[in-house]
């Protein structure tokens, strides 16, 4: 299957939100990505539960929800109430990470996992069996537009080869410094899904770039 692109939406124009969210409605962009921060997992805020609800009620795509925020399941119902489609939170945030990753499948979500440039990926083996996506970060969570870090390459290899040894199906997605330069090896290394913000965002023609991010083989 060919890769999936997730626009996020934390590089769009807030004053003009609709329209960026139509846009990707109508892009080749297959999910949208919503950055949720808190101010304390990550140094930034982004936003919460009303934005999120605003742009369910827009989309025509699933939405990725991205969890930087402390205690995660104190939010795992509501953010299945205002659409999440898919719900990561970050492994260094769950001192329970399996019980965690449970309630979000009895919620209705898939359940994902993140991992910050410095956690290894071998850390997930004992969880495999509750995850329905891998996220690795490219870069250090809290902010768009960063350098791409480039030992995630390895990263990405490493968590394809535990999926084929552990013969399970989940997906592997790729956040921060996403762009059309590094794509092709992000697929080759074992990516499904690629997280693009500042690529899109910051391109003249964001629909286009989508194009171009999507049809890269
Ligand atoms: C960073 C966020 C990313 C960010 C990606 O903490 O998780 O999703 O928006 O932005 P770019 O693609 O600009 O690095
Ligand atoms: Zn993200």
């Amino acid at each position: 299957m060919s890769h999936l692109i997730a626009p996020s939406v934390l590089s769009a124009d807030f004053t003009r939100l609709g329209e960026d969210i139509e846009m990707i409605n109508q892009s080749e962009a297959d999910w949208f990505h919503i950055d949720v921060m808190d101010g304390v997992f990550v140094p930034n805020i982004s936003f919460g539960m009303p934005v999120l609800k605003a742009i369910k009620s827009m989309s025509k795509k699933p939405l990725d929800v991205h969890l930087m925020i402390v205690q995660p399941d104190r939010y795992i119902q509501d953010f299945k109430d205002n659409g999440a489609d898919i719900l990561t939170v970050h492994y260094e945030a769950c001192t329970h990470l399996h019980r965690t990753l449970q309630a979000i499948r009895q919620a209705g979500m898939k359940a994902g996992v993140s991992l910050n440039p410095h956690t290894p990926v071998d850390v997930l083996i004992d969880v495999l069996d509750e995850i329905d996506l891998v996220l690795i970060m490219s870069v250090n969570p809290g902010f768009g537009g960063q350098k791409f870090i480039s030992r995630t390459f390895d990263k990405i290899r490493r968590i394809s080869q535990l999926r084929d040894e552990y013969d399970k199906s989940f997906q592997i997605e790729v956040d921060g410094g996403v762009n059309e330069g590094n794509v092709k090896s992000l697929i080759d290394c074992g990516a499904d899904v690629l997280v693009a913000g500042n690529a899109v965002f910051g391109a003249s023609n964001p629909s286009n770039m989508i194009s171009k991010l999507k049809n890269i083989k």
